[in-house]
C-alpha cells in the first residue's frame, strides 16, 4: 500500500498546458476521485502517478520514495484503461495471467492467483472464454482483475464504466468499492460523472482545464463548494449574480437584498460574486411564508422522477428557480401554471467567487 504525494505538478504538451502546478495528497488505502469536464487533465494525472507520462515539472512520490521519472513497470500499479486496452484473441485466463508472466511468476502460482482474482470479480465461469466473446460488462471485469493480480500497492481507474448501462454500472460499483474494501489499495478514480464520484470516493478532487479547484469529502464538495464552478459541476444548483455593497448582497435577478447567515468573508468582498443555492434546500409553497428572502413565482414545468419531483419555478423578468421536493403522494405536485411563494433559508446559501464568465 502506498500513500501518493504529488507537488508542483505541471504537465505540457507543446503549448498545451495540461496540469498546472497541481498539490495533492493521497492517502494510504484512501478512494480517491479525479472529477471534472472532459479535457481538464484528469487522464494526464492518472498517467503521471502510472508512470505514463513524466511531468514537465514538479515530483511524484509514493510514500517518500521520488517516482517522478521511474518507469512504469517498476511502479507496481495497476491500471484499467479507460477502453480496457484487453488482448481480444486470448482467454481471460490469459489475459489475468499477463502481468504475472511479464513478472516471471512461476507456473501454479500463475494458475492460482488467476483463479483467485477471477472469483473475486465473479467471473470463474468464464477464465477459458475468449475475451472478444465476452460483455462490455464482464469485459470490465476482466480488465479489473488483470489490474489486481499483480497485487499492486496503487490501483488506478480511467473511468472504468464509462461504456456500461447504468444498471450494470450501478452494479459495478458496489463490486469495484467491494474489492476496494476486499485489499485496502489505495485507489484512484476517474470519472466525469458527479454521482459516481459522490457515492463511492472518501475524497474527490475536482478539476477544470488542468487546475484543482477544491479537494474534499463528498459532503464537503456538495456542501461548500469553493465557487460558482465547482457549485455547478457537483449536483444541480441555482446560481445567482449578486453585488456586495454598503454590508448588503443585492442581487438584481431575484429584485431584492439577500439575507445570508454569517457576515461574507473579508476575502470575497472585492471579488465577482454569486449565490448558489440547492433545489432541495429551496421551500415552496402554494400558501404564504413568513421569514428571509421570501419570494413569488409561477410554476413553469413538474418532472416527476420517481422518489423526487423537480420543479422549474418562473420568477420575475423570466428568471428561473429550480426546486425539487420529495415524492409525498399524488396529490401534493404541483401543477403548472400555479402561483407559489418561495424561500430560500439564509443558512442554505452559499456565496462563492465567480470563476466563469457572466451571463
Ligand atoms: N499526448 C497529448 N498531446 C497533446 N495534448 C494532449 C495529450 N494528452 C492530452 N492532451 C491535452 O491535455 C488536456 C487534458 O487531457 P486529458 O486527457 O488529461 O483530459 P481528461 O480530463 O482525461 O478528459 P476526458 O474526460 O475527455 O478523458 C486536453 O486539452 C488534451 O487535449
Ligand atoms: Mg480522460
Amino acid at each position: 500500500m502506498s500513500a501518493v504525494n504529488l507537488s508542483n505538478i505541471t504537465k505540457k504538451f507543446g503549448n498545451v498546458t495540461a496540469v498546472k502546478e497541481l498539490d495533492l495528497k493521497i492517502e494510504e488505502g484512501e478512494f480517491f476521485t479525479f472529477l471534472g469536464p472532459s479535457g481538464c487533465g484528469k487522464t494526464t494525472t492518472l498517467r503521471m502517478i502510472a508512470g505514463f507520462y513524466y511531468p514537465t515539472a514538479g515530483k511524484v512520490k509514493f510514500n517518500d520514495r521520488d517516482m517522478t521519472t521511474v518507469p512504469p513497470e517498476k511502479r507496481n500499479t495497476g491500471m484499467v484503461f479507460q477502453n480496457y486496452a484487453l488482448f481480444p484473441h486470448m482467454t481471460v485466463a490469459e489475459n489475468v495471467a499477463f502481468g504475472l508472466k511479464v513478472r516471471k511468476l512461476e507456473r501454479s502460482k500463475v494458475k492460482e492467483k488467476v483463479k483467485e482474482v477471477l472469483g473475486k470479480v465473479r467471473l470463474e465461469k468464464f477464465i477459458d472464454r475468449q475475451v472478444s466473446q465476452l460483455s462490455g460488462g464482464q469485459q470490465q471485469r476482466v480488465a479489473l482483475a488483470r489490474a489486481l493480480a499483480i497485487e499492486p500497492d496503487i490501483l488506478l481507474l480511467d473511468e472504468p464504466l464509462s461504456n456500461l448501462d447504468a444498471r450494470l454500472r450501478d452494479e459495478m460499483r458496489t463490486e469495484i468499492l467491494r474489492l476496494q474494501r476486499d485489499y485496502g489499495i489505495t485507489t484512484i478514480y476517474v470519472t466525469h460523472d458527479q454521482v459516481e464520484a459522490l457515492s463511492m470516493s472518501d475524497r474527490i478532487a475536482v478539476f477544470n482545464e488542468g487546475r484543482c479547484q477544491q479537494i474534499g469529502t463528498p459532503t464537503e464538495i456538495y456542501n461548500d463548494p469553493v465557487n460558482d464552478f465547482v457549485a455547478e459541476f457537483i449536483g444541480e444548483t441555482n446560481l445567482y449574480n449578486v453585488a456586495y455593497e454598503n454590508n448588503r448582497l443585492h442581487c438584481a435577478d431575484l429584485g431584492m437584498d439577500i439575507q445570508v447567515e454569517e457576515p461574507l468573508d473579508e476575502r470575497l468582498r472585492n471579488q465577482e460574486l454569486k449565490i448558489s443555492i440547492r433545489p432541495e434546500a429551496v421551500k415552496v409553497s402554494d400558501e404564504e411564508i413568513t421569514g428571509l428572502n421570501v419570494l413569488r413565482g409561477k410554476v413553469k414545468i413538474v418532472q416527476f422522477t420517481g422518489a423526487a419531483v423537480h420543479t422549474l419555478i418562473e420568477l420575475s423578468k423570466g428568471v428561473q428557480l429550480k426546486v425539487t421536493t420529495l415524492n409525498e403522494g399524488p396529490f401534493t405536485y404541483l401543477q403548472e401554471g400555479v402561483e407559489v411563494v418561495l424561500q430560500l433559508p439564509p443558512e442554505k446559501i452559499r456565496v462563492v467567487p465567480s470563476i466563469r464568465e457572466r451571463a
